[in-house]
């Protein structure tokens, strides 16, 4: 049997139906997939196809009506709900298009709102480490900066540094450079993916634009809640 430490997620006859009664929707059908250490995979499809569905199933933001997921080596279908924040927490870091960033608080203090919730480190450590991520991202200047004082793909830096606060495994974007502009759409991928290569983790990344795309490694094609079965090819 292969070991399944080489994957950072992979999920087995994934279902989803949504809704109740007549409005019930199936979202995702049978999704079977496997995510490497280390490769950053773009997910791309029609509005409507499940790409944020699968990406709320695989950052445990909720539950799949049918099939497993596994995070690591960790199967998460037994798992109750504190289980399954710990997990999210310690191993798992979203970036959204919209970044959800506390307005009135500092990049630095946004930075440390998952880190406080893990409560693994002091407040000295969480500081230093929060110093670090916005220095990473370009923006070690602007840490005590208010985040409804920076510009749309500033704050879009901040919530890709906030999205490593605890040393993911895995960074889940879904349309990460949906709101900003041409030119910040390529910094905030560029940054995204250097990071990425830098610290090997894994990056599943939904984008709209076929030009990102093709800096991740593969791309995986979804329609009607479908992986395409020419998806997951290397990405051109
Ligand atoms: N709570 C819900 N109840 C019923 N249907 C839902 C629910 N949430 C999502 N859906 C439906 O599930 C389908 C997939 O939605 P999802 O948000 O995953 O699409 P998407 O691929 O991310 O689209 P977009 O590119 O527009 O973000 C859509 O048809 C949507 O209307
Ligand atoms: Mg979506």
């Amino acid at each position: 049997m292969p070991s399944l430490q080489n994957y950072a997620i992979r999920c087995e006859n994934l279902h989803q139906v949504l809704g109740t009664n007549e409005n019930q929707v199936h979202v995702l059908n049978d999704i079977s997939l496997q995510l490497n250490v280390g490769k950053i995979y773009s997910v791309m499809g029609p509005s409507g196809c499940g790409k944020s569905t699968l990406l709320y199933l695989f950052g445990l933001l909720d539950r799949p009506t049918h099939g497993r997921i596994w995070i690591g080596d960790q199967e998460t279908t037994d798992l109750d709900d504190v289980d399954l924040s710990y997990l999210r927490n310690l191993e798992i870091g979203f970036v959204f298009q919209f970044h959800f960033l506390l307005r009135e608080f500092t990049a630095l203090e946004n930075i440390k709102v998952p880190m406080r919730q893990a409560g693994l480190m002091t407040g000295e450590e969480m500081n230093d480490r929060a110093a670090e991520l916005l220095g990473l991202v370009g923006l070690g200047d602007k840490i005590y900066r208010r985040a409804d004082q920076l510009s749309g793909g500033e704050q879009q830096r901040v919530a890709i540094a906030r999205s490593l606060a605890n040393h993911p495994k895995l960074i889940l974007a879904d349309e990460p450079t949906g709101n900003l502009d041409i030119k910040n759409s390529f910094l905030v991928f560029d940054m995204l993916e250097t990071l990425a290569r830098e610290t090997g983790l894994t990056l599943l990344i939904v984008t709209h634009n076929a030009q990102l795309a093709k800096a991740s490694d593969y791309t995986l094609m979804m329609e009607d809640g479908r992986i395409l079965p020419d998806g997951g090819v290397p990405s051109l």
